[in-house]
């Protein structure tokens, strides 16, 4: 029986991975060991069956003992630990969330409903790496996959907004901290329906500018306002969130001519869901309705909104896409600079089809590759 190792199956993207994988009833057919690098022989998850406790996520030993590594752990565990293991004569599959290894040569980016031939094609060739995507590329190639499939996009700008469940846990619980100090020092003003709503305001931005309000982790407000940079800078004048957009995914698409992608990532006060507006140029004048259906019927998560008010606030917004697979594109329309020039709005859970997901599956595409 195949050996699987988990590590950093605790964290925000590996437990919603454990959830997934119990879910779909996925922890069959191989034998699961689940490491740790803080609680070495401590009971791992309840996964439905008996399970050794936890190994050394350092152990070298025990873990070239596995044919497929998962990780969630992160690029530091990662960089650390695959050199020794590969130092070590280990020649397994290694499947990671993490940042780490996606632009190197010998990994592929994984995100089968938009690329499962550049996968099964690497499986072949015997590449080893399998890695998870930027959350904002595999929403949006979940998104409009089916233009790109097709070779229908000369150039694609994205705006993002996006949740700070992409920033981490911590992150996640400072804007709900925000939001409760918001709420707290406007709670008597809001409950007197003879409050003037200019008082309302000076009390809000005053609770958000004093120094009592919390903003370690993302070094501004995000509750009431947002933050137009995610991540560290480039020489290009992009943020590293930015520059993915063109490098992963030309990568995940294996695209010949690279197709030129960029846009400003900007952070919002949602909590896990990302939303992107996407302006894109097509190579062809194509009908509206056949660009609609090119969109819906990509893969079977991808979801087309109809273009009306009533729409979009039921089923195109962070509060509807939370927690599902779904990943709506609604508000598509052609623009006015041209017939080739279109525009359309999309939200996607970046836990799940920005994270875990793609990571679930490539598991059981190599479980099935091997079996
Ligand atoms: N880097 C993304 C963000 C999340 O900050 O939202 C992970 O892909």
């Amino acid at each position: 029986m195949l050996k699987v190792g988990f590590i950093g199956w605790r964290g925000m993207v590996g437990s919603v991975l454990m959830d997934r994988m119990k879910a779909e009833n996925d922890f069959q057919g191989f034998d699961p060991l689940f490491a740790s690098t803080s609680q070495v022989g401590q009971n791992g998850p309840d996964i439905g069956r008996e399970i050794p406790p936890l190994a050394d996520a350092f152990d070298i030993v025990t873990l070239s003992g596995m044919d497929i590594i998962v990780t969630c752990q992160g690029s530091g565990y990662t960089n650390k630990v695959l050199p020794e293991l590969k130092a070590s004569g280990w020649n397994g599959y290694w499947i990671d969330a993490a940042s780490a290894l996606r632009m190197t040569d010998d990994s592929v980016i994984v995100l089968d409903p938009v690329n499962r031939h550049v996968i099964d094609k690497a499986l072949s060739e015997g590449v080893r790496n399998f890695i998870g995507g930027n959350c904002t590329v595999s929403l949006m190639l979940m998104a409009v996959g089916g233009l790109f499939q097709q070779g229908y996009i000369e150039w694609l700008t994205s705006m993002t907004y996006q949740a700070a469940s992409g920033a981490g846990a911590k992150n996640m619980r400072e804007l709900v901290s925000q939001m409760a100090s918001i709420g707290n020092a406007t709670a008597a003003l809001i409950s007197n329906p003879a409050s003037a709503i200019h008082e309302i305001d000076r009390e809000v931005i005053n609770t958000m500018t004093g120094e009592e309000f919390q903003v370690a982790h993302f070094g501004a407000p995000l509750a009431g306002s947002l933050i137009p940079w995610i991540d560290s800078a480039m020489e290009s004048g992009q943020t590293r969130e930015e520059w993915k957009g063109f490098a992963e995914t030309n990568k995940i698409l294996h695209t010949r001519a690279p197709i030129p992608i960029d846009g400003i990532c900007v952070r919002i006060g949602a909590m896990r869901c990302h939303s992107q507006a996407l302006t894109i140029k097509l190579n062809k004048d194509l009908p509206l309705e056949k660009i609609i259906d090119l969109i819906g019927s990509a893969n079977e998560w991808v979801k087309v909104v109809p273009n009306t008010k009533e729409d979009s606030l039921r089923d195109l917004t962070p509060a509807a896409v939370t927690g599902k697979l779904i990943v709506p594109v609604g508000r598509i329309r052609k623009l006015n600079m041209g017939p080739e020039y279109i525009t359309m709005f999309t939200v996607g859970d970046q836990l799940l089809w920005g994270a875990a997901e793609p990571i679930r599956r490539m598991l059981k595409i190599l479980l099935a590759y091997l079996g």
